[in-house]
């Protein structure tokens, strides 16, 4: 592999739920370090995508691999080695309610990588100060939490153990716009001292120009306008003129039959 191997490759990947094709040929390259954000509107595939790098959703046809691996009909044992480096925050963070915080942030520590309770506890309450929250935290439970905690919670679960590639699924919806901004914030400053590959999927505009190098558009199952961030504006593509502004008058029609 060369240096300028892409860290995650996606050709031509297919898809389908039954009838229904959600991802209808999917190429992207993202090089290591680099913060691809991908758009679209809800139920456009956005998180199968992701679902779909992890292996935990299996594409019929296509290609993806990891620092040059091929995922796509990787057993399950290889797919396990693959999501070792990969770190995840969730869409509503879902954090185990049956476990504290420590453990919630320091579950890949002791499930995968079977450090001890004491170690894992220390490394939880550092990686909890590097999202702005207390060691007091630590022993609280999910429930206590609010809305925006549970993000940071999340937030440092997904980065304690300084994964190579982090996705983030939707990580500001649901918090208001000032709690929005502070985990852009945090992700921005959490990927950057990891120097981690990161890919986002997002709705958030205010998002997309605080955490994207590189921008992708997902509609009716391809990727219809890649580049970078500081082109976003002048895309010339009427689909994303019309998402990025918001605008219920333009190419993309919505179905509100279904
Ligand atoms: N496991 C599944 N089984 C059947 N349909 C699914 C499954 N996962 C996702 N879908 C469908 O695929 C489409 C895209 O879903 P998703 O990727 O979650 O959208 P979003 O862009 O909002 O993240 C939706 O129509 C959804 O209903
Ligand atoms: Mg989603």
């Amino acid at each position: 592999m060369t240096e300028t191997a892409p860290k995650i490759r996606l050709r031509d990947v297919h898809k389908r739920f039954g009838p229904k094709a959600v991802l209808n040929g999917v190429d992207l390259d993202i090089a290591a370090g680099e913060s691809v954000v991908v758009i679209g509107g809800s139920g456009s595939g956005k998180s199968v995508l992701i679902k779909c790098i992890q292996g935990i959703l299996r594409p019929e046809s296509g290609s993806i691999t990891v620092d040059g691996e091929e995922v796509v009909g990787m057993g399950g044992r290889q797919i396990e080695r693959v999501n070792a480096k990969i770190g995840m925050l969730f869409q509503s963070a879902a954090l185990f309610d049956s476990l504290p915080v420590w453990e919630n942030v320091a579950f890949g520590a002791l499930q995968a990588k079977g450090m001890d309770r004491k170690a894992a506890f220390d490394l939880a309450v550092e990686t909890l100060s590097k999202v702005g929250l207390n060691a007091d935290v630590a022993e609280l439970w999910p429930a206590e939490l609010s809305g925006g905690m549970q993000k940071r919670v999340g937030l440092a679960r997904a980065v304690a153990t300084e994964p190579e590639i982090i996705f983030f699924d939707e990580p500001t919806t649901g918090l208001d716009p000032i709690m929005a901004d502070v985990i852009n914030d945090l992700i921005v400053t959490c990927v950057k001292r990891l120097g981690a590959t990161a890919v986002t999927i997002t709705h958030d505009m205010a998002s997309v120009r605080k955490i994207a190098d590189r921008v992708a558009m997902l509609y009716q199952g391809k990727l219809i306008w890649v580049g970078p961030i500081a082109d976003i504006d002048k895309s010339g593509n009427p689909y994303v003129e019309q998402f990025i502004n918001g605008r219920a008058d333009g190419p993309i029609t919505m179905d509100l039959r279904r």
